[in-house]
């Protein structure tokens, strides 16, 4: 199974990243006095593919195998239950993230709107970390007992 060797590792790294993408752009709006549009959806742009990367490996490849195996092991159908309810959770959470960077996807956008971008700007960021937490300290702990 070396397609999952480390994969919570390499998950919890992309996790890292993402958060340190987001650092920059609250860097650019909270120490600029004139945060510029141009800088920030750099910044938001390299999120983006940093999270589609990270959403793939976690939706398609983690979580569809912790299934698997749990599935494998057939003594316990709640846990699929309850996975499958972290799942739903968690799809809802990435919707509200890609709907925001829809619509902040360009540096004329995000000019044009700088006091709505800053005031949603941060409850996405918490919004992102409450699910970084849950997904490290709970749902990533379900890995091992399927080993
Ligand atoms: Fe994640």
């Amino acid at each position: 199974m070396e397609k999952f060797e480390n994969i919570i590792l390499i998950m919890i790294g992309q996790h890292r990243i993402l958060q340190e993408d987001l650092g920059l752009v609250a860097m650019e709006i909270t120490t600029n006095k004139d945060p510029r549009g141009a800088e920030i959806v750099k910044y938001l742009d390299k999120f983006k593919k940093d999270l589609m990367e990270h959403l793939h490996l976690e939706n398609d490849v983690f979580y569809v195998e912790l299934i698997r195996r749990i599935k494998a092991k057939n003594e316990d159908l709640d846990s699929v239950d309850i996975i499958e309810g972290f799942i739903t959770e968690m799809e809802k959470i990435g919707d509200v993230v890609v709907a925001f960077l829809e619509k902040y996807k360009t540096a004329e956008n995000i000019d044009n709107a700088m006091e709505d971008f800053k005031t949603e700007f941060f409850p996405i960021v918490k919004t992102l970390n409450t699910r970084i937490q849950f997904e490290e300290g709970h749902v990533y702990t379900y890995w091992d007992l399927y080993e």
